[in-house]
């Protein structure tokens, strides 16, 4: 019965840790990076005071749009391109599907994911689902909030020296053609490699399909490659071509049942074996 117990109990918090909120934003604040060409954030204490028991603080800060954790909005890169505050709900939300390229962008920093990368992971994991947020896991979560990592040049403000990988646009032509997602990003600063001067990954997204872009996304490497939907939780701006969000992931219910019930199957299992 003890065992029983312990069993049950592992169980339960097996269960309930599935279904845990995934944090893919980084902490916004000084050390966070921009693009080249932006102004630095800046944060500025507006007012302390008590009042009775309470202690009142309210701040105000200034940022770029394009800058930590953040999203594009097709306005980024089109002149008829959608603001932030036009945007239709049902694109900020979508299944997660996270792409891991650690071993290429590690073997070559100029890697760019092609065609074959996306028929690689749908071999492994099923077609790209509709309504997709498409993360590519690059291994650069680990070098945030280090500029000259991350862009990979000790000449951080000259962007022609910058060495990131990215989303090839070719492999950005098969996606958009056959499948239909909501956003594709990853953990670099943009989806076209460092080297891009064209930007034609951002242009094909943002300007001929809608699609937002996601750019500097933190923790990839606590996502599952399937099983949870992505919730960009970004400002209304008005007239905004893009702004910091709070993007996060939460475990699908009916994977985490799926999981929940394969786990007290192979609990019963094992109890049954024990008696
Ligand atoms: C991508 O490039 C390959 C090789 O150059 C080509 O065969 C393929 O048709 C291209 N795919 C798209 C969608 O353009
Ligand atoms: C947004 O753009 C419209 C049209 O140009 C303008 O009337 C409005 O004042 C702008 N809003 C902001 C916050 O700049």
């Amino acid at each position: 019965m003890k065992t029983f117990c312990v069993i049950l109990s592992t169980y339960l918090c097996l269960c309930l840790a599935e279904d845990e909120v995934i944090d893919l934003s980084h902490t916004f604040g000084k050390k966070t990076i921009y693009w080249p060409g932006n102004p630095p954030f800046n944060f500025t204490n507006a007012f302390r005071a008590t009042l009775g028991a309470a202690s009142i603080e309210a701040n105000y800060f200034h940022t770029a749009e394009h800058s930590g954790t953040h999203m594009d909005a097709p306005r980024h890169f089109c002149a008829d391109g959608k603001r932030m505050h036009e945007l239709d709900m049902d694109r900020l939300s979508g299944p997660g599907v996270v792409i891991d390229v650690r071993k290429q962008s590690e073997a070559n920093r100029d890697f760019q994911a092609t065609e074959q990368t996306f028929r690689d992971w749908e071999e492994e994991h099923g077609t790209i689902p509709d309504g997709a947020i498409v993360l590519f896991n690059f291994g650069w979560d680990k070098f945030w909030p280090d500029r000259k990592l991350i862009f990979n040049t000790d000449d951080v403000m000259n962007p022609s020296t910058f060495h990131f990988p990215g989303v090839s646009p070719n492999a950005t032509k098969w996606l958009t053609s056959n499948r239909k997602v909501h956003a594709v990003g990853g953990d670099t600063p943009s989806p076209d490699y460092g080297q891009s001067s064209l930007f034609e990954t951002h242009v094909m997204l943002l300007c001929d399909h809608g699609i937002i872009i996601l750019e500097n996304v933190a923790n990839v490497n606590s996502m599952p490659a399937t099983g949870t939907k992505v919730y960009i939780g970004a400002l209304k701006l008005e007239n905004g071509s893009g702004t910091p969000v709070r993007l996060f992931a939460v475990p699908m219910s009916s994977a985490s049942a799926a999981r929940c019930s394969m786990l007290l199957a192979l609990t019963l299992l094992f109890v049954g074996r024990l008696s």
